[in-house]
């Protein structure tokens, strides 16, 4: 699959198609007509932001979301387009966005059994300068018996995430998702077919990780010692590790799902809870890593650390600190607390 097949792009009668894959995976066609309707979202914001410059969406909207970030032009197309696929999609129940302030309940005419939450663009203050971006999502099966959708459907532990998913606009626009316990699934827009093509099944974290860690230092002076201590061994003792970070979440999270490592946001004096949001940045993050073979803690947060995915958040836009990666690089961070204790 992932060797050249220059005849595949002329001549292709066998096209492993993202619909194609998840028809195989399931015979519930809500959940099908939930990816189509994620999948076409998807491909609507990678043309906005392939035509960005040209389409005058560079800058800020001139408001604020919920967590007080500026709203870039982008931010608020990137919104509309994710919840009108998923409003008439007839399968939601529950949406919550990075750029709404209050969870979106589905009036019964429109209500399904899913429910969404997701950061319609992130790491869109890099889209003026032309740096990668992306979509990222989980999904919960609504659990309350009433005809429409309750807030509480959607406040529960990564753990009960039946989908989670990225889509990345970078070099290429790929989609990477992992959907009711199957392996990690890879996709490559073709932009002359339109369609996502799988380009890697079951997914895993390289056996041997690089010796990559990424993390923004200059928040260095504000972590804890155990923080600084950790990151100071990485580039300090044997192997002396390499530092990528590109202050996108889904391009950070993306390589190092490809080349291992680790990635960090922790919490620091002036972020208590780190700055990445639980429902659609941390725990969609979480699920593919774990399902690729890597894990993701919350590092000392709280005076315990815990598995990022047992966490049960009690608002929509609740931050916490993240340590995610293969596992060999976050137990080494984990260490520093643990002897520090
Ligand atoms: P968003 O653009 O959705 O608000 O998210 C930005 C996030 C994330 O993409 C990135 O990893 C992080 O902010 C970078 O933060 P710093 O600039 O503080 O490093
Ligand atoms: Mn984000
Ligand atoms: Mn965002």
């Amino acid at each position: 699959m992932a060797s050249f097949h220059p005849d595949s792009i002329r001549n292709d009668t066998n096209s492993l198609t993202l619909s194609r894959q998840v028809m195989i995976g399931t015979r519930d066609t809500d959940f099908v007509v939930l990816m189509n309707s994620i999948a076409c979202a998807c491909k609507l914001i990678s043309r906005s932001v392939r035509k960005a410059g040209i389409a005058g969406l560079y800058g800020n909207a001139g408001s604020e979301n919920a967590t007080g970030d500026d709203q870039k032009k982008i931010d608020v197309l990137s919104d509309e387009m994710m919840v009108n696929a998923l409003k008439y999609s007839h399968v939601c129940a529950v949406l919550v966005s990075e750029e709404q302030d209050d969870p979106i309940i589905m009036p019964e005419s429109l209500s399904g059994k899913y429910c969404v939450a997701f950061d319609p663009l992130d790491g869109s203050s890099n889209i003026d300068c032309n740096v990668s971006t992306g979509t990222i999502f989980s999904v919960w099966e609504k659990k309350s018996t009433g005809p429409v959708g309750v807030v509480d459907d959607i406040l529960r532990a990564g753990n009960d995430i039946v989908c989670a998913g990225y889509c990345a606009y970078g070099s290429a626009t790929e989609l990477v998702i992992t959907y009711y316990g199957s392996g990690v699934q890879r996709y490559t827009l073709d932009p002359s077919l339109g369609e996502f093509i799988l380009t890697a099944n079951n997914l895993k974290l390289p056996e041997v990780s690089k010796t990559i860690y990424s993390i923004n230092e200059g928040n260095y002076t504000s972590w804890d010692k155990p923080m600084r201590t950790a990151i100071d061994g990485f580039r300090l003792n044997e192997p002396r590790y390499t530092a990528r970070y590109v202050g996108s979440m889904v391009a950070d999270i993306h390589r190092t799902l490809l080349y291992g490592g680790i990635y960090l946001y922790p919490a620091d004096e002036k972020k208590g809870n780190g700055k990445l949001r639980v429902l659609y940045e941390c725990f969609p993050m979480a699920m593919i890593m774990a399902k690729a073979g890597g894990t993701a803690s919350t590092g000392m947060f709280k005076g315990t650390v815990t598995n990022l995915l047992d966490l049960v958040p009690k608002s929509i836009h609740e931050k916490v600190p993240i340590v995610i990666g293969c596992h060999r690089d976050v137990d080494r961070v984990l260490a520093h607390y643990n002897t520090s204790a």
